[in-house]
């Protein structure tokens, strides 16, 4: 913590001067999520929390769809990326032509789109959802069948939840979570017996099944702060144990290190630096916006 203590300091000034908020998500480093974060949570939690913000300035410590949504629920708020390279493998399958493509080969079907894509994909949509609220949001649906983007996996998790829905999805993936396979699971179980293991709904479904509890980012904190087991295995972003070990020292986090290099890509400098010159501010086109808007709403008034 000492190399970080000149940066948190300097940071947690230059955020009072610029009446700036930091909002950061659960795949952010240590000295981010508990140096200078003043929010913490999963997609679904910083979405309801950027329409509550009453600072000038918000600063987006996670990838630029979270910064995006922040500003297109917002928009009068000025919302700093500190990389603006900090992307997303979800986000970069899927163009506003992929909705259209969908849509004219299932005609009629309602379009649920992860928030893990660019406005201009969330414009084109009828709906978001998150990993917290997918299943919830697909059910609500008034069409037997639903298209689901750009996530395939979650597609096929929410599937499983949600039978009597035909689901259709575009064939995005995380380059984090598809990375896990059923058999690493299975060999984990068998080498470590009584771990508990909990995985991200971005896993394919063969994952999902070996698991013992699936859900959001948040929702897997919440789950190991509740059930608190011996040896804890997180199936998703490396810095997820980390951010939570030392609050939880009885329970022994096992497994590998997969680490999201776009969210990786906001350190405590680069937020210094974003707070300091104030660049990296986001804009979204107004008309986009405003479509966008429509569908991130519905999906929070659904969510509630
Ligand atoms: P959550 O909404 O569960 O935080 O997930 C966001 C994400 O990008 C996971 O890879
Ligand atoms: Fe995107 Fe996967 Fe990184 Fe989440 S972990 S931001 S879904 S690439």
């Amino acid at each position: 913590w000492a190399i970080y203590a000149p940066y948190v300091k300097a940071i947690l000034a230059l955020k009072k001067q610029r009446n700036a908020v930091i909002l950061a998500h659960n795949y952010m480093t240590p000295e981010i999520y508990h140096g200078i974060a003043d929010v913490v949570g999963d997609s679904l939690q910083l979405a309801i929390k950027a329409t509550e913000v009453e600072a000038d300035v918000i600063v987006q410590c996670g990838v630029h769809f979270m910064a995006e949504t922040s500003k297109i629920l917002n928009p009068s708020k000025t919302v700093l990326i500190p990389d603006m390279d900090a992307g997303c493998s979800l986000a970069e399958s899927i163009t506003a032509d992929g909705i259209a493509e969908m849509r004219a080969k299932y005609p009629g079907a309602p379009v649920v789109t992860y928030v893990n894509t660019t406005a201009e994909v969330k414009a084109a949509s009828d709906i978001c959802c998150t990993s917290s609220n997918a299943a919830q949001i697909v059910a609500a649906q008034d069409s037997d069948t639903v298209i689901m983007t750009p996530d395939q996996y979650l597609a096929q998790n929410v599937a499983k939840q949600v039978p009597n829905k035909r689901i259709v999805w575009w064939a995005g993936s995380c380059i984090v979570h598809e990375q896990y396979t059923a058999k690493d699971l299975r060999d984990y179980r068998a080498w470590n017996p009584g771990t508990r293991i909990i995985a991200h709904p971005e896993c394919p479904p063969d994952v999902i099944a070996e698991a013992d509890f699936s859900g959001s980012t948040s929702g897997i904190i919440d789950y190991v702060h509740r059930e608190r087991p011996e040896k804890a295995m997180l199936v998703t972003e490396c810095s997820m144990a980390s951010n939570i070990s030392d609050e939880l020292p009885d329970v022994d986090f096992v497994g590998p290190c997969n680490m999201c290099p776009y969210m990786k890509k906001i350190t405590l400098e680069k937020v210094l630096w974003s707070l300091h010159s104030m660049q990296g501010a986001v804009e979204v086109d107004p008309e986009i916006a405003a479509r966008a808007r429509v569908s991130v709403e519905r999906m929070i008034d659904l969510s509630r």
